[in-house]
């Protein structure tokens, strides 16, 4: 039966479609499968305002072993255009990829620099991108992956700005961190744990409650579901019906053959399961980036693709299958440029690096996920045992699944920020399934949530367009004028 997917990821990205193993009911994943969409979407490798930059770093930053004081080469960014000394530094905290990509998508705060004539940084997260601190190696075993946790990745970001400053002879210079998904956690974690190195933090789309129990499990499917309910019902209820029957194809003999036609696959589909992820990917995606504008972020999309994907189903003649309605929607994901000639279902190519975020998963990154009945996914729970032993079989590493709620908090979040802690804007968009394991409500003066309805994953830190609409600019407006008083109370404070 169809589990629910730990659809983890985090980033834009979250192609993990944590393959469940055909045989059992799996809710964790065999080996990670990727969407070769990735690569295209990084094709050809954006053009940006920024010079590379590498930053020998510490293998080690928490003991004092031989081997622990190993260095690697760290990539960071820079545009120093609107700078003078003495100004802001804007760091973005790198997630779980290639840091081009997030600089590529991240345009706000280039966006906003000349205001504030700030000097912007993008740093990369280790073991992501060109940051491999074993070089080829580096994703060998739980040896050389035992370094990749998010704990290091806050304190290389520590001593990378703090040499930056010393560098540009700017010690002065307020710090102000960003970051989007992963990213956001990261940048919000980071204030509360160098407040002396980052004087305030705006973190978008950062699901800094999806652990433990503190969010129901079954909140990001939900939101999903939400959203293409939202949009028709009927639409909802098409795709709520297609998963048995494509199900039901799986006992019929020739049923692989005409689900390999019909998905048109460019080769013949060994199982029903990878139709399944492919569909899954695309509606959770789509959720994720329901932009207001077009944009092409993951995969080429048109502005509201959630609402376009539930008119292509409204829009079928009575009598069509509701799988092939499913189908027609989730083409507008995987086809909106019309250059596809079929689609590579099953051997989609791994992506260099991301899978790393399934690593992550196995040891910190723990956010149990479920699929409730109201939702428009096949129902399922949540095995943590089941999880916790595909992780030993694919990483040999064993989950610690209260580690973050242990390092970073998060249950009561209210009561335990409102007397501790300032300076973090937590943005969400309702249209974001992550946003449900965000920050929702104001916590204190200078602990600000700022919702939109309508936003989707980090759509505030997407480069501006003239399409956007009224509440996008006032978000950012907002955002800007937070930012501008913080910075403004740090230099009042610093003399
Ligand atoms: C890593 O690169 C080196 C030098 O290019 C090569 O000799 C080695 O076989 C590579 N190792 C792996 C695991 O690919
Ligand atoms: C600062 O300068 C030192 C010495 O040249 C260099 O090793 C280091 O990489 C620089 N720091 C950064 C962040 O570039
Ligand atoms: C992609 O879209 C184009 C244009 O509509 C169409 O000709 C092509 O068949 C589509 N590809 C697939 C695999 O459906
Ligand atoms: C849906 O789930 C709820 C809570 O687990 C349960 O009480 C209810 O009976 C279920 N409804 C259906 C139609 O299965
Ligand atoms: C939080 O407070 C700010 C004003 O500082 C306000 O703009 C915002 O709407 C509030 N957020 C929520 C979720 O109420």
């Amino acid at each position: 039966m169809a589990a629910c997917k730990s659809f983890l990821l985090l980033l834009f990205t979250i192609f993990m479609a944590l393959k469940p193993a055909n045989s059992l009911p799996a809710v964790f994943p065999t080996p990670t499968h990727f969407q070769s969409l990735f690569k295209q979407a990084k094709n050809p490798k954006p053009n940006i305002p920024y010079s590379s930059h590498y930053f020998p770093q510490v293998l080690d930053h928490f003991t004092f072993q031989p081997k622990s004081s190993k260095i690697f080469y760290q990539k960071y960014l820079i545009n120093r255009h609107y700078w003078h000394q003495g100004a802001p530094l804007f760091v973005y905290t790198g997630n779980e990829g290639d840091i081009e990509w997030f600089a590529a998508n991240t345009g706000f705060l280039l966006d906003i620099a000349p205001k504030f004539q700030a000097l912007v940084v993008f740093v990369e997260h280790r073991f992501y991108g060109e940051s491999m601190p074993f070089g080829n190696e580096s994703y060998k075993s739980a040896e050389t992956l035992g370094y990749l946790n998010s704990q290091q990745a806050l304190a290389d970001f520590a001593v990378l700005i703090t040499s930056l400053k010393q560098n540009l002879s700017s010690e002065a210079s307020p710090v102000m961190v960003f970051g989007g998904s992963y990213g956001g956690m990261l940048a919000a974690w980071f204030r509360l744990k160098y407040p002396h190195i980052a004087m305030g933090a705006l973190a978008s789309s950062a699901p800094i409650l999806q652990f433990d129990d503190i969010v129901p499990w079954s909140s990001f499917y939900d939101a999903v579901s939400q959203d293409f309910k939202d949009a028709s019902l009927n639409c909802f209820e098409v795709i709520k019906g297609s998963w048995e029957e494509l199900e039901a194809l799986s006992a019929q003999r020739e049923g692989l053959a005409e689900l390999s036609r019909t998905f048109r696959t460019c080769k013949d589909l060994h199982s029903i399961y990878s139709a399944r992820d492919w569909l899954w990917t695309a509606f959770v995606s789509t959720a994720m980036v329901n932009y207001p504008t077009d944009a092409n972020f993951m995969m080429p999309l048109p502005a509201y693709p959630v609402q376009q994907m539930c008119k292509i189903i409204d829009g079928f003649p009575a009598g069509a299958t509701r799988l092939s309605r499913a189908f027609a929607a989730a083409s507008l994901y995987y086809n909106y440029s019309q250059a596809r000639k079929c689609f590579d279902i099953e051997h989609a190519a791994d992506v260099h690096g991301l899978h790393l975020w399934d690593w992550q998963v196995c040891t910190e990154m723990v956010m149990p996920m479920t699929c409730s009945n109201q939702s428009m996914f096949p129902s399922s729970g949540f095995d943590y045992q089941e999880f916790a032993e595909q992780c030993m079989k694919t990483h040999g590493v064993r989950p610690r699944p209260h580690w973050i709620t242990t390092e970073f908090g998060g249950k009561r979040i209210e009561q335990v920020l409102k007397r501790f802690g300032s300076n973090i804007v937590f943005s969400n968009g309702m249209q974001d399934p992550w946003s449900r394991g965000g920050v929702l409500k104001n916590i204190s003066a200078s602990i600000i949530a700022l919702v939109t309805e309508k936003g989707a994953h980090h759509v505030d830190f997407r480069s501006a367009t003239k399409d956007d609409p009224a509440w996008l600019k006032e978000l950012r407006r907002r955002e800007v004028e937070i930012i501008q008083r913080w910075i403004n109370e740090y230099y009042a404070d610093y003399r």
